[in-house]
C-alpha cells in the first residue's frame, strides 16, 4: 500500500495540523504528502513546500496549483490503494466525518475509527462514557442553572463541546463573565463545569501493532503564563511540559489506569491522549483526543521518547493497524 498522509483541514486546529504533517514527514520521508484546503479541496504537495512553511501555528499554508475535491482525492486514495496516516485535527477530521468517508469505501486510516471518533469529539458525551467506565469526571451544570452554579462554586469554566486546542474557552471569574457563556451557548453547543483548580496533566495510550494496550509516561504541564491556551499551547516558550510528570507513584498509575479506562470506554483504536485536572481529590478528567498533536512539541511524541519508542516506529505500527 502507498503511505499518504492527509493534513491541513477545514477547521481552526488546521494551522496545528500542518506542523504535524512536517513531524510527520521527517518520521515517514517515502510518504506522499496530501494536504485538505478550507475549501474541500485536496493538493499533492512536495516535501520542500512542507518543510519551507516557517511559522505554522500562525500562518495559513496555502498551497496554489492543481487540486481535486476531497471526495474524489478519497476514490483515487482507494484506487491507488493507499493508506492515510491522518495528520489532522479537531472539526470533520477528528469527529469521524472523515473517518466515516473513508470507511465507505474501504480506505484504511491511522486512529479510531467514525463512531469511536465522533464519540470521543462530543466532550459531554465522551465524558458520561467515561464515567460510566470509573474515570472521574467534573459535574455537569445546565445554562439554566448558571447563576445558582456560579454562587455555588465562585469559578466556572465553560467550553465548547466540540473544538480543541483550547479554542472558545471561557472562564467565569465573576459574575459579569456569565453574559460571555450565554452568548457563546446561543451559537454553538457549551459544556459549563466547575473550575478545578489543579495541576494539567495529560497520558497517552498506545495500541501496538499486536493490539496490546498500554499506558504511555503521564506528562505534567506547568503553564508559563496563566492557562494552558491556544497560545500557551503553540506559541509561547514559557509552558513546560514535565514527562515523566513529578506525580506520586499513586496519581501516575491513576493517570494511567483512568485514561486507559477512557480509552477503552470510547472505543479508541492506534493511539489517544486524555486530558486530566489533578485536583486534590485527585485526577479529573477533561477530554479524550483521539487525533492528539504530532508536531515536534506536542505531548503525545514527548511521551513515547520517554518510554524510549521511537516516532517513526509508532508510526509504522499505527500503519500496520490500519492495514489490519
Ligand atoms: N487538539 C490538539 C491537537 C491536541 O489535543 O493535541
Ligand atoms: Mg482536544
Amino acid at each position: 500500500m502507498r503511505t499518504t498522509i492527509l493534513f491541513g483541514g477545514t477547521n481552526k486546529e488546521r494551522l496545528v495540523s500542518v506542523a504535524s504533517a512536517q513531524a510527520l514527514h521527517r518520521a515517514l520521508p517515502e510518504a506522499d504528502l496530501w494536504f485538505w484546503s478550507v475549501a474541500d479541496t485536496v493538493h499533492e504537495i512536495n516535501s520542500t513546500l512542507l518543510l519551507e512553511h516557517a511559522r505554522p501555528f500562525e500562518d495559513e499554508f496555502k498551497p496554489a496549483g492543481r487540486c481535486i475535491e476531497l471526495n474524489k482525492a478519497l476514490d483515487k486514495a482507494k484506487a491507488e490503494d493507499r493508506v492515510l496516516v491522518l495528520g489532522l485535527h479537531g472539526g470533520r477530521a477528528e469527529n469521524g466525518e472523515l473517518q466515516a468517508m473513508c470507511e465507505l469505501r474501504g480506505i484504511p486510516f491511522t486512529g479510531s475509527g467514525s463512531a469511536s471518533s465522533n464519540l470521543a469529539f462530543d466532550k459531554a458525551a465522551a465524558k458520561r462514557f467515561a464515567a460510566i467506565a470509573g474515570v472521574a469526571t467534573p459535574e455537569d451544570i445546565e445554562l439554566d442553572n448558571l447563576d445558582a452554579a456560579f454562587a455555588e462554586y465562585g469559578r466556572l469554566i465553560a467550553k465548547p463541546a466540540r473544538d480543541g486546542s483550547s479554542y472558545g474557552l471561557i472562564f467565569v471569574n465573576a459574575k459579569q463573565d456569565l453574559v460571555a457563556v450565554r452568548n457563546a451557548a446561543k451559537t454553538e453547543e457549551y459544556l459549563i463545569e466547575p473550575y478545578i483548580a489543579g495541576t494539567e496533566a495529560t497520558c497517552g495510550v498506545l495500541e501496538q501493532s499486536d493490539g496490546t494496550l498500554m499506558s504511555l509516561p503521564p506528562i505534567e504541564i506547568v503553564p508559563g503564563e496563566g492557562t494552558f491556551d491556544y497560545t500557551a499551547k503553540y506559541l509561547l516558550k514559557s509552558t513546560q511540559e514535565i514527562c515523566p510528570g513529578r506525580f506520586s507513584p499513586e496519581i501516575s498509575a491513576l493517570l494511567k489506569d483512568q485514561a486507559l479506562r477512557a480509552h477503552k470506554a470510547l472505543s479508541c483504536t492506534g493511539y489517544s491522549r486524555t486530558d486530566f485536572i489533578i485536583s486534590a481529590k485527585g485526577p479529573v478528567y477533561l477530554e479524550t483526543n483521539t487525533l492528539p498533536g504530532l508536531t515536534a512539541a506536542s505531548l503525545y511524541p514527548k511521551a513515547l521518547k520517554v518510554q524510549g519508542i521511537e516516532f517513526a516506529d509508532f508510526l509504522r505500527d499505527q500503519i500496520a493497524l490500519a492495514e489490519r
